[in-house]
């Protein structure tokens, strides 16, 4: 006779939820069978609808909420629910960093099969809200309607222009935001002038289904430690008048901009991404401080996101390095040099490594402003650059220390290779995606490094995102 499933698609259950998942679900526990539970946080006792079911688990939604949770708090934010961005808001802080850290340990363990290394609790964010230096909002032709509003019944008005966040799971709906507590609320009120003027202007959103249409993004970065506020409108193509307008109105209403740029992308993909700028008003860069040091950073230039937090994640970088005044660098996916730099003063020397044009010729103009002089930058694919270990080292010397810094997307395996034949003694990985940190890691460790110590840092507070810093030592 065939054993009954634990649970089946469509099957309505009430389940407790134990831990959060990496990516910010629920999880519940049907007989060892695991449930992942939409919008749900350890301690609560919910009613679920099990929506998909796989071999090795299920997900689920919640019904109804029977028991709340007492590690559960009110959320600030109108959006929160339905936002991609803050999905543990509802989570005490102190409960949301205890689980983002058992996250990275049991991907560590389960997806590396890595042990026997030290493992910290994670570094709290000094601030919780209203801590980000950098907003994307995304322009869109569909607004996501929140369960509320299609229960009412009532007829909505319908835009043709929605501007704001994707909505938890969507890629084509937009959260048309009102109010975002990550951020300086001046960038939601420049973020309103923009959709008044993209609905008054007569031109379409981009639309990624036919590739047609004006409205791109628009990116809000303003700077921690200084005044300087940038503005980014990407578009698909320059426009004189919308540029004018854009110019009259935003500097009218906040005079206070220090740098307004039109970037205009061609691109297919939905990146909030400038190929090409048109400086509307100001200067081009904006300035922001971390540690002793300042940097310049231009529009398609990485910075960490967390000012006040990033000073902390380059400290652990710089302890987890052991760095002696004789040492070599490598920065690998250096950015505008942030790193280079701010280790600089306590090695020989540094070489970064990046592939945006523009962030390497800020690294370089954050050497000068700052007087660093043992900083040399690398533009380049780092898949492509590194191939030949001998002709890097002939050139640029035998490494003592490797950053390795890559994107959420992880590092190419010829890079992992790469990395492998340049043999530096010591290894530190920075990675804000702990599968692929993981996976890297364990790549590493079959090879000559032995994991040390992992400190997992929270640099993006409410939302399912963590940082983490490994330590690899050659063995
Ligand atoms: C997470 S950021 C880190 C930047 C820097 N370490 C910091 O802390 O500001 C990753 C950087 O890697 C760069 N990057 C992405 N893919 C790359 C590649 N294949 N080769 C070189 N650089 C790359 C990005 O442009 C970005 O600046």
């Amino acid at each position: 006779m065939s054993e009954q499933p634990v649970v089946r698609k469509g099957q309505d259950v009430e389940v407790d939820i134990t831990a959060l998942a990496y990516g910010g679900q629920g999880v519940a526990r049907i007989d060892d069978f695991v449930v992942f539970v939409n919008g749900a946080i350890p301690g609560q006792r919910v009613n679920v609808r099990i929506i998909k079911k796989k071999k090795s688990y299920a997900e689920a939604r919640v019904l109804q909420l029977v028991h709340e949770s007492p590690l559960a708090t009110k959320p600030r934010c109108r959006h929160f629910g339905s936002c991609g961005g803050c999905r543990l808001q509802n989570l005490v802080y102190e409960e949301q960093i205890r689980e983002k850290g058992e996250q990275v340990k049991d991907l560590l363990v389960r997806i590396g099969g890595l042990s026997d290394f030290e493992f910290f609790p994670t570094m709290p964010s000094s601030d919780i809200f209203y801590y980000r230096n950098k907003m994307e909002f995304s322009f869109s032709r569909n607004r996501w309607l929140t369960p509320d509003e299609i229960a009412s019944g009532e007829a909505i008005a319908r835009q043709t222009h929605y501007l704001g966040f994707h909505a938890k799971g969507f890629y084509d709906k937009i959260i048309d935001l009102e109010e975002c507590h990550l951020v300086d609320p001046t960038a939601v009120d420049i973020l309103k002038t923009v959709r008044e003027i993209a609905r008054q202007s007569g031109l379409p959103v981009y639309s990624t289904a036919d590739h047609s249409g004006f409205w791109r993004f628009l990116i809000v970065r303003p700077s921690a430690a200084t005044s300087d506020l940038m503005v980014n409108v990407v578009t698909s193509r320059f426009d004189e008048k919308v540029a004018a307008w854009l110019k009259d109105e935003l500097m009218r209403r906040f005079p206070h901009i220090s740098s307004l740029i039109n970037g205009v992308t061609r691109s297919k993909a939905s990146v909030a991404f400038s190929e090409e700028e048109h400086l509307l008003a100001g200067k081009p860069t904006i300035t922001d401080k971390l540690g002793p040091y300042t940097f310049k950073i231009s529009p398609n230039s990485f910075f960490q996101t967390n000012t006040r937090q990033a000073g902390r994640l380059y400290d652990i970088v710089a302890e987890y390095a052991e760095l002696q005044c004789d040492d070599l660098v490598y920065d690998l996916y250096c950015g505008a040099g942030t790193i280079s730099i701010y280790l600089s003063a306590r090695v020989r020397r540094v070489v970064g490594f990046e592939s945006v044009q523009s962030a390497i010729l800020d690294a370089r103009e954050n050497c000068a402003i700052n007087g660093v002089e043992n900083c040399e930058f690398v533009l380049g694919d780092l898949k492509d650059e590194l191939n030949d270990a001998r002709e890097i080292k002939s050139k640029y010397g035998q490494p003592d220390v490797l950053i390795l810094d890559p994107p959420r997307g992880g590092m190419h395996p010829k890079t992992i290779k790469a990395v492998l034949a340049l043999r530096p003694q010591r290894i530190v990985h920075v990675s804000c995606n702990p599968t692929t940190l993981a996976r890297e890691l364990a790549v590493l460790c079959e090879s000559d490094y032995r994991l040390i110590k992992v400190q997992p840092v929270d640099m993006f507070p409410h939302t399912a995102h963590i940082e983490a810093v490994a330590q690899l030592l050659r063995v």
